[in-house]
């Protein structure tokens, strides 16, 4: 009986080795384990072991079948592991990782920061949630002035945060980026050149050309000597680096209440004799108003400077011809997807 045991477990073991795919290695399966398989039979002469021999017997008949289950499992592990190998198939495309991309905005506020960073400016950042004071008064806009008005603008519950002191007066979420303008003449010395790229919101009814919430860049230049010269001669080369070297420009008077003089720049492209220039209305600027140096403790009779301010989705719609502002806060990708090229 040993012998016979011995035996089989030197076949089977052999057999398994041997199969050389799961299909094979299944019909030894069944060739020594199915029901009908030379173990079963074997295990049925057990009946014919004398007594004594019994315990021997049978503890070699368990190892025996231990033995054999190892071989197969290890077996069948060994045939997967080599399938799976085998099913690589190298000669399919490679699986990518989409890019992600900046937004359209966002590409037009990089490329205006690394233009005014290479003219000497720093950055500058402020909060979007401002005082009245730094958004409006410091400014030299007036209390009636229309933006101050509560349907221009989203004031904060007087109660929803700590109080200011009376002279900063109420918080609200800034309307513009000029407040910027303030709160670094308030902290840096001059000579000052600054920009301050932000959000700003404004109560306006959204439409194709009006958004509650856009982006605005601030800039400030403040010295002894700094003129309007200096002034056109910085965002002409400014607007041409970032637009193109064949813009022409207009600065019409405006008005506004911290600049003297105030001016809206329009720009237009090269167009051939004959055709008519389409002006585009692209950056309100002046001259610092010397009231608002005064504010802000500077003297007007040592220094002047001048601001800037634009909106960089009015740039983006320029520069890709698009109609329509709220597709820049939709966040449909095959939108985005058109200005994701790399570089
Ligand atoms: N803050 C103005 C606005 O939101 C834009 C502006 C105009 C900014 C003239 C300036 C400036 O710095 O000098 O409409």
């Amino acid at each position: 009986m040993k012998d016979q045991i011995l035996t089989l477990q030197a076949e089977v073991l052999a057999a398994i080795s041997a199969a050389a795919d799961a299909a094979a290695l299944e019909s030894v399966r069944i060739a020594y384990l199915g029901r009908s398989g030379s173990i079963p039979a074997l295990l049925e002469k057990m009946r014919d072991v004398p007594k004594e021999e019994r315990p021997i017997i049978g503890k070699l008949v368990n190892e025996f079948k231990t033995t054999v289950n190892e071989a197969f499992d290890s077996r069948k592990n060994a045939l997967q592991d080599s399938a799976d190998e085998q099913s690589v198939d190298a000669t399919l495309p490679g699986r990518t990782q989409p890019y992600g991309s900046l937004h359209p905005v966002q590409q037009v506020i990089e490329r205006s920061l690394e233009i005014f960073r290479r003219l000497g400016f720093a950055i500058n950042e402020g909060p979007e949630v401002e005082s009245e004071f730094n958004n409006f008064d410091a400014l030299n806009t007036p209390k009636d002035h229309p933006a101050r008005a509560e349907q221009d603008t989203f004031y904060i519950l007087e109660n929803a945060l700590k109080p200011l002191g009376d002279k900063e007066g109420r918080r609200l979420l800034r309307t513009h980026t000029s407040p910027v303008q303030i709160r670094t003449m308030k902290t840096w010395q001059p000579p000052i050149r600054m920009v301050a790229p932000g959000r700003c919101y404004r109560r306006d009814e959204i439409d194709a050309t009006h958004l509650m919430s856009f982006f605005q860049i601030e800039g400030l230049a403040i010295g002894e000597g700094v003129t309007l010269a200096d002034l056109k001669g910085t965002l002409e080369y400014f607007f041409r680096e970032l637009l193109g070297q064949d813009l022409q420009f207009r600065f019409r008077p405006h008005f506004f209440p911290f600049t003297e003089p105030s001016f809206e720049v329009d720009c237009a492209r090269a167009t051939k004799p004959g055709q008519p220039v389409k002006w585009l209305e692209i950056c309100g600027c002046g001259m610092v108003d010397p009231q608002v140096l005064l504010n802000v403790g500077l003297d007007p009779e040592k220094y002047s400077g001048w601001a800037f301010g634009f909106g960089p989705e009015r740039i983006a719609m320029l520069r890709h011809e698009i109609p329509d502002l709220r597709t820049f806060t939709e966040n449909d990708v095959r939108f985005l997807q058109q200005f994701s090229k790399i570089g």
